[in-house]
């Protein structure tokens, strides 16, 4: 069964397959996580635990990203050795991610999609982010991503505002459909 793990240099190998997929995607722009990786972290193997060192900082206030401007926890979605997702929670809002990025992004690897993954990642990750206090978690998505509304909306997603081509979604963290 899948779950979400902490980030783990036990998961280089896949992770890098990821990453190299992602690239590979057409006509998809690349998420920012996959251009974040610290370029040595792409081929000297020990320059991998330093990225993932860093990306377990991000959830703390004297390691968080400067960009984000919160807290952040990243948890991998896996399945054995195997990275099928990432998922990011920030802590908080700033009158930037009330706009575009709320609460929640996530992907899953092209190779992964259409297996129920980003549904059942989002679900195991609303306890988490209820245990951070969010109580109602933000997220944000373009009106054309059919995908990520059915992901936010079987998770108990209401909408609450359209802003041009983005959607808001507020989730309740608790109290959410399991898949
Ligand atoms: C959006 C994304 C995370 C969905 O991941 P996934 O694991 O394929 O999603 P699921 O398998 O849980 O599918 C969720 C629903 O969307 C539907 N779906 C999946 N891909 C779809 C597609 N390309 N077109 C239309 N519907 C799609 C599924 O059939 C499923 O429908 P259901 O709820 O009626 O059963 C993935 O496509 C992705 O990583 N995209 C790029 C990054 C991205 O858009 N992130 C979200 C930003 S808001």
């Amino acid at each position: 069964m899948p779950e979400l793990i902490t980030p783990t240099v036990r998961l280089r190998t896949s992770f890098l397959a990821a990453v190299a997929e992602f690239h590979a995607e057409p006509g998809q722009p690349v998420p920012w996580f996959v251009n974040d990786v610290d370029p040595p972290a792409l081929t000297d193997p020990e320059a991998f635990a330093p990225y993932v060192a860093r990306v377990l900082a991000e959830r703390t206030e004297a390691g968080m990203r400067a960009d984000a401007g919160v807290p952040m926890t990243t948890l991998w979605w896996a399945e054995g050795d195997e990275l099928l997702g990432r998922l990011a929670i920030r802590h908080r809002l700033t009158p930037s991610l009330e706009r575009i990025g709320g609460h929640i992004g996530y992907d899953v690897r092209p190779t992964a999609r259409r297996h129920g993954h980003a549904t059942a990642m989002l679900a195991a990750a609303l306890p988490v982010a209820a245990e951070l206090g969010i109580t109602g978690a933000l997220l944000t998505c373009d009106a054309t991503n059919t995908a990520s509304r059915h992901v936010i909306e079987t998770n108990g997603g209401h909408l609450i505002a359209t802003k041009g081509p983005k959607l808001r979604y507020l989730v309740p963290t608790s109290g959410a459909p399991t898949t």
